[in-house]
């Protein structure tokens, strides 16, 4: 058998993508009023359709779930009208988009949420540092730590934003259980310090994702359904007592549930230090491997050759080269970044980077 070659098809559960490589998820905060996809987030994603996959930026299930300006969301009938332009487009070009699910949990403030509420999380654990909020920088709080009929309550929130996904013609959904955000904060031992079934034993800190996939599967096919996991980010002041340990189990248990891949940030987001062996990680687990964090063209070749991906995310070369899968294809070279406007703004640094020259 030859090499899996970035730029040959694969197979994706029941789909067949034109190449190995996916766009990562990433936060843009151009969503309109009301948190719904507008004109110019179409045009984003059209131009980055040639992805073997796109993976939306992460989405919202409830209004409870944000944690940001300007983030878009997956639970009211006006955004499913919104994203349903944005599934129609990259279909159109011949791409595959799936939507990622998102509950920020503690990474949010009271002046996002609705009622001014305290951010969620499964122990009252102030994070370090600052969040966006409409009144600029802010310390973060100390959140409320989650009862079980309210975890429960956004389980819910999950199934109906999976079925919302459905209505909006997404090719299927990734379960956002990575970089802090509320599943993540569950998995780790650093936030979660409850004494109740969901913290305490491996076992415990995974029955809230459990809960979750569940509830997406309601309206999912698994084949149709990803999870993305960071076992060693510190971003958002996340930290693990063992994650080689702790994800090895989380990912062995994900078998019993069968997604169609897991989708791995690898080392930290922001330094790019890696300790945890993710060959080991990979082969614990029965189905599809996404590797992220930092590839190129080279590396991501590279860990396709050895054997421990199948497909590779990136993230910022797609940012900034909306024909990121041509550029590569025949070595040409790439537009420049600009970090200025990755968070927010309009079409500068969003839909005007622009194509090579063919
Ligand atoms: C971010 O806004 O910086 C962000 C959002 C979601 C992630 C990671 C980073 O998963």
């Amino acid at each position: 058998m030859s090499e899996p070659d970035l730029f040959s098809p694969v197979k994706l559960g029941n789909l067949t993508l034109n190449n190995r490589m996916v766009m990562a998820p990433m936060t843009r905060n151009r969503a309109g009023e009301g948190n719904v996809p507008q004109a110019i987030n179409v045009e984003y994603y059209r131009q980055r359709a040639t992805a073997g996959l796109i993976i939306t930026e992460a989405a919202q299930v409830s209004p409870e779930g944000v944690g940001y300006p300007g983030t878009p969301g997956i639970h009211s009938e006006e955004q499913v009208a919104g994203w349903k332009k944005v599934t129609d487009a990259v279909h159109k070009e011949g791409g595959r988009i799936f939507i990622q699910l998102w509950f920020c949990g503690r990474i949010s403030h009271p002046d996002l949420l609705p009622g001014n509420k305290l951010p969620v999380a499964p122990s009252a654990i102030k994070p370090e540092g600052e969040v966006m909020t409409f009144e600029g920088m802010k310390p973060y709080v100390e959140p409320h730590a989650l009862e079980v009929e309210e975890i429960l309550a956004i389980v819910e929130q999950y199934r109906h934003a999976a079925a919302m996904a459905k209505q909006a013609g997404f090719d299927g959904v990734e379960i956002h259980a990575a970089n802090g955000y509320l599943l993540d904060q569950f998995l780790r031992d650093g936030s979660n310090q409850r004494e109740d079934e969901y913290g305490g034993s491996v076992q415990n800190r995974m029955r809230f994702l459990n809960q979750v996939i569940d509830a997406v599967y309601e309206s999912w096919n698994r084949q149709n359904v990803g999870v993305r996991l960071s076992p060693e980010n510190r971003f958002n002041s996340m930290s693990d007592s063992d994650p080689q340990q702790h994800f090895s189990y989380f990912i062995s248990q994900l078998n019993a549930h069968a997604p169609v891949y897991i989708h791995l940030l690898e080392g930290d987001m922001i330094s790019g230090e890696r300790n945890v062996n993710y060959p080991a990680l990979r082969d614990a687990f029965d189905g599809l491997y996404i590797a992220n964090n930092g590839y190129d063209k080279e590396r991501a070749e590279k860990v396709l050759a050895e054997g421990n991906a199948d497909l590779v995310a990136f993230g910022v070369p797609f940012l900034a080269n909306p024909d990121l899968v041509y550029r590569y294809q025949h070595d040409l070279p790439l537009n420049e970044p600009d970090m200025s406007t990755f968070y927010g703004g309009d079409e500068k640094g969003y839909t005007d980077y622009p194509f090579a020259e063919r």
